[in-house]
């Protein structure tokens, strides 16, 4: 008897103590993004960690893996898509691959300023858009932004689109972005991220990124020329596993979503609001900026983009035209 009552007492703990523990264990989120501290993403994905520890009161907590350490950005798409990793924040480019209408974000001179990207992205052409990622196993949550795009290089000043002519430029994973810059004139070579050994080493002569990847990643260092094309809007598109999206409590979801929401919406102030002082400190370290080149040229060239193959599966073609217009 005493040593059954010792045996219920013994399971009688182990069963509170489990129970306790269940009750207490945070829930951990696994985020990845490709980019280091003090990037654009990591700027979002640190503001979403921080208002989902702050409204979950600490049930809930994101842990971030940056700098690569998941691998790169389309590493990191497979690994959310198998459920791997439940959350990423990822720039549009290496997105086409899995989803082929989001190109479409990326059309060169797309959006004339920052405040008609939101409008649209944010609007129901926007959530259309981030609709289509549940094919490939993506539930996508909101826009973030890594920003306006602009052409780098080691060569000579560019000013006009016949400057780019035969520049190799490295361009990210994205049959889109390989295209626009052989439409260009130039030789582009697809890379994953980081670069700045090929740039170093001349494997490359230029890239082309927002100005804070230029100063984040000590771009100035092994690039003289830096021409404001502004050629394209690059957003980040902020997803979830949706396998593991759909097995979350709604009001789980709904605070999530809420935090990401919350957090790209920052993260775009605080972008917008650097913008000008990174451009100074990239001229207070050595390199020449083009400010105003004949941006017409890029512009007239790169419309020869909409006839091609790339935009003619029909979805895309369709999602093009709802952009355009
Ligand atoms: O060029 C890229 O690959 C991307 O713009 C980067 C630097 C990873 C930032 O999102």
């Amino acid at each position: 008897n005493a040593l059954l009552r010792l045996c219920l007492s013994v399971l009688a703990v182990t069963i509170l103590v489990l129970a306790a523990g269940n009750a207490t264990a945070a829930r951990i989120i696994r985020l990845g993004i490709v980019t280091t501290p003090g990037s654009a993403q990591y700027i979002c994905a640190e503001k979403f960690r921080d208002l989902v520890a702050e409204r979950s009161q600490g049930s809930t907590q994101v842990k971030l893996f940056h700098s690569g350490s998941l691998g790169s950005e389309t590493d990191i798409l497979q690994q959310v898509q198998m459920n791997a990793v439940d959350m990423a924040i990822i720039t549009l480019g290496p997105f086409d691959t899995f989803v082929p209408e989001v190109k479409v974000i990326s059309f060169p001179f797309l959006f004339r300023d920052h405040e008609q990207a939101d409008e649209i992205l944010d609007g129901p052409l926007g959530r259309e858009m981030l609709s289509k990622l549940e094919r490939a196993g993506f539930k996508g949550l909101a826009f973030s932004e890594n920003g306006f795009r602009n052409l780098t290089n080691d060569t000579r000043p560019v000013t006009t689109v016949d400057d780019v002519h035969g520049l190799k430029i490295r361009v990210m994973e994205s049959a889109m972005h390989k295209e626009l810059w052989k439409t260009l004139g130039a030789n582009p070579t697809p890379m994953a991220w980081p670069i700045y050994t090929e740039l170093q080493q001349g494997t490359i002569d230029g890239q082309e990124n927002p100005l804070s990847v230029l100063w984040v990643y000590k771009l100035y260092e092994v690039q003289k020329h830096l021409t404001l094309t502004g050629h394209v809007y690059s957003a980040h598109i902020d997803i979830a596993s949706l396998v593991w999206w759909k097995s979350l409590p709604s009001v789980d979801q709904e605070l999530l979503a809420t935090a990401m929401h919350d957090a790209a919406v920052y993260q775009r102030q605080w972008n917008r609001q650097n913008v000008v002082g990174f451009l100074n400190k990239l001229k207070a370290a050595g390199m020449e900026v083009v400010s105003n080149p004949d941006l017409s040229s890029f512009k007239a060239q790169a419309e020869e983009l909409k006839h091609m193959d790339i935009f003619a599966e029909p979805n895309t073609r369709a999602l093009l035209d709802k952009f355009l217009n």
